[in-house]
Parts: C-alpha cells; structure tokens; sequence
C-alpha cells in the first residue's frame, strides 16, 4: 500500500481491509519518549506552541506503529487560549481557566487569534513535508460544546453541571458563545486545510451530558455552522465528528451537520454501528481498557469490530484517546492483529 492514502480511500467511502489505524491520543503519555521530550519542553502549552516539539511528539507514534494517520499535536483549548482567556495546565488536574461570565462573552478578542496560532499552522506545514506520503494528516478543533464546558466550568468535571446551568439560565449568551467558538474553530480549521492537513476531526467529547433538544441545539447546529463554513472554502475536505456518548443520537448526526465520517464511542453497539455505516464512513470503537488489559479483552474486542465492521468503510480506532497506562507492547499486539487479518 506503500504511496496511499488509506485513511483518505476509507473518508471517501471505501471499505480498505486490513482497515487503516490511528488512535485518538496517540501521541501522549503512555511514550517513553513523550515523557521525555514533555520534560524538556516546559510546560504543556510550551510543547503545543513550539513546532519543534509538536512536530517530534506528533511524529513519534509514527515512527513507532507506523500508524495509517497521524493527528496534529495541539489542544482543544487553544481556541479559548487565542481568544484571550487564561489556559493552564496542571499536573494530574487537567486544563484549569478562569471561568467565563455571560457579560464577558461580547468581549472575546479575536484580533490576535491566528497570531497566536502562527505555531500549530507552522507545525502543520512542516508535518506535510515530513510525514511519509501514506500517512494522512489530520487536523481537529473541539466542537464548539465541549470548549464551551471548558471555559464555563474553567475545570473539567464529572458532569459537565456548570455548563448545563450556565445554558438553561443564559441560552442568548450561551448561543452567542457557540456560534462564536463555531466561527473562529472554522477559521481555524481552514488555516490547517491551508498548511497542508488532509482531514480534519471535530471532538465533542461531552455530547454525551444533554438531553435530546440541548444537544440539537449545542452539538449539531454548531457542528453543522463548522461544516457549513469549512466547506465554503474547501468544498470535499473530510471531516470527522465525534459526538462522544451520543448513544441513540448518533442516528441522523451525520445528516444534521453534514461530517464526512463518524467516530464511535465504545458504547455504540455494533450493530448500530453497523446501520451508521450504510450512510459512510465510520472510526472506532475500541474500549481503551481493552487495551490496557491486554490478552483476550483486547483480541475479542478487535475482532468483534472486524468482523461486524470489516466488510464497510472503517477506520479503525479507541472509542476515546488512549490512556497514560497503557503497555507499549499492547499497542503493538493490536497493530499486528489489524494488520494481520486477511478475511473478514
Ligand atoms: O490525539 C493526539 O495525539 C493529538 C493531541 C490532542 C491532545 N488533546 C493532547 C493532549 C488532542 C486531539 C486533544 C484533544 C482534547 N483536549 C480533547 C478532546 C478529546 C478528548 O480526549 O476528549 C479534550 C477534552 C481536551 C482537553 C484536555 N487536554 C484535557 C481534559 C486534558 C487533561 C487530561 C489529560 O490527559 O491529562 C488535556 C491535556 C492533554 N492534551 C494531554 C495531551 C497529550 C496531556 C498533557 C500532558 O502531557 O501532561
């Protein structure tokens, strides 16, 4: 397969098999050598802005695995970042912002915001020439929900509580939130199409929190108005959503916001996944504790996903981003399996 691009074949609704493999976190803690580099680098922010560092991190895993895609290093929250709110990032604690109060909405400033982000478009560029040509480069943003919880809470929580609150009690000022973080996050986006990513994926890791008429309104009209604007300037990129934890939702989410491909929690029953997959494209579903437990948890749960999954377009991948436990060793056995698989 040497020259293709697997994971673009699979985005334009090919079913590739041995599927192609990436994993969402793939560069992070769980490397030796992210360890090591994330130690000189300062903080984590430092290693997102400076393109030496994203560039290595990013390709590490590569170098590695040999993974069919490698994901831009960067961090969600670099969008609040570059609107002008306070970011930090605490050992064992997660990101940490100050929250944001409804009278401060009208008063985000985006008149440094692709100033601020001049390093990840750089990090893109250099991360075009130097990955191998089979290997697609991916892109992402957060949608715009899951940044929204960040900058209301200021902390990651169990729930998500604050933000929910914060919409029932302020929906004009929560809309105005969401349709901002939309515009600049497609902004953003085009400036990776720009430097040279191939995909792009949009994270809504906390989709999973609202009932039925909040995530329309917080999840798919602002993943929708991403697509819409994207796609004035790059009409067939492909675009990945992960509505994590949408569970009967993911039924009509492609439709509704107009993503390419979808990326599937663990949760999603196969054979649902399997339905999604008639309309395109779909990525996943890997338990992450599978992997971390390695042996029979980790080859059944392949296997089921190849077997159900294998005849149509899939990009196999977690259900969420790998964790810092996991063996090293445990990537590789999951790598040969995929790759190992000859019949379906
Ligand atoms: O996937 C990749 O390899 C690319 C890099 C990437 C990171 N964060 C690096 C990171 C991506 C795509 C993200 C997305 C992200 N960031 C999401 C959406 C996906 C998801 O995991 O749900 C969210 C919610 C965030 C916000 C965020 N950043 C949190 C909650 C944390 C703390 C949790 C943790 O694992 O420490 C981060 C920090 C972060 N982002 C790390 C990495 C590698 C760990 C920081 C460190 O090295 O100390």
């Amino acid at each position: 397969m040497a020259g293709r691009k697997t994971v673009l074949e699979v985005l334009q609704g090919k079913a590739v098999f041995p599927p192609p493999i990436w994993l969402m976190r793939q560069a992070g803690r769980y490397l030796p050598e992210y360890r090591e580099t994330r130690a000189k680098a300062g903080g984590f922010l430092d290693l997102c802005f400076n393109p030496d560092t994203a560039v290595e991190v990013t390709l590490q895993p590569i170098r590695r695995f040999g993974f069919d895609a490698a994901i831009l290093f960067s961090d969600i929250l670099v969008v609040p970042h570059a609107l002008g709110r306070d970011l930090r990032f605490e050992e064992g604690l997660g990101p940490l912002m100050t929250p944001i109060a409804a009278s401060e909405i009208e008063r985000l400033d985006g008149s440094r915001f692709h100033e601020k982000l001049e390093p990840v478009y750089e990090t893109v560029r250099r991360l075009k020439r130097d990955l191998p040509a089979e290997t697609t480069l991916i892109g992402f943003s957060g949608a715009p929900w899951t940044v929204a919880t960040y900058m209301i809470a200021g902390q990651g929580t169990p729930d998500q509580a604050p933000a929910r609150l914060f919409a029932y009690r302020h929906p004009e000022a929560f809309a105005k939130l969401l349709a901002l973080i939309a515009d600049w996050s497609a902004d953003y986006l085009v400036r990776q199409i720009e430097a040279g990513a191939d995909a792009l994926q949009i994270f809504d890791s906390w989709s999973g929190v609202l009932d039925e008429a909040a995530f329309q309104a917080a999840c798919v009209a602002p993943v929708k108005r991403i697509v819409a604007r994207v796609r004035e300037s790059y009409p067939d990129v492909p675009i990945i959503g992960f509505p994590k934890g949408a569970g009967a939702l993911y039924g009509g989410y492609r439709e509704q916001t107009g993503v390419t491909a979808l990326g599937l929690d663990w949760t999603v029953p196969l054979s649902q996944a399997r339905h999604l997959q008639k309309a395109g494209p779909v990525q996943g579903n890997l338990d992450p504790l599978r992997l971390v437990a390695g042996g029979r948890a980790l080859a059944e749960g392949i296997d089921r996903i190849l077997d159900e999954l294998g005849k149509g377009p899939l990009i196999f991948n977690l259900g969420h981003g790998i964790t810092p436990e996991t063996p090293v060793e445990h990537v590789e056995e999951m790598i040969a399996r995929v790759r190992g698989r000859t019949k379906r």
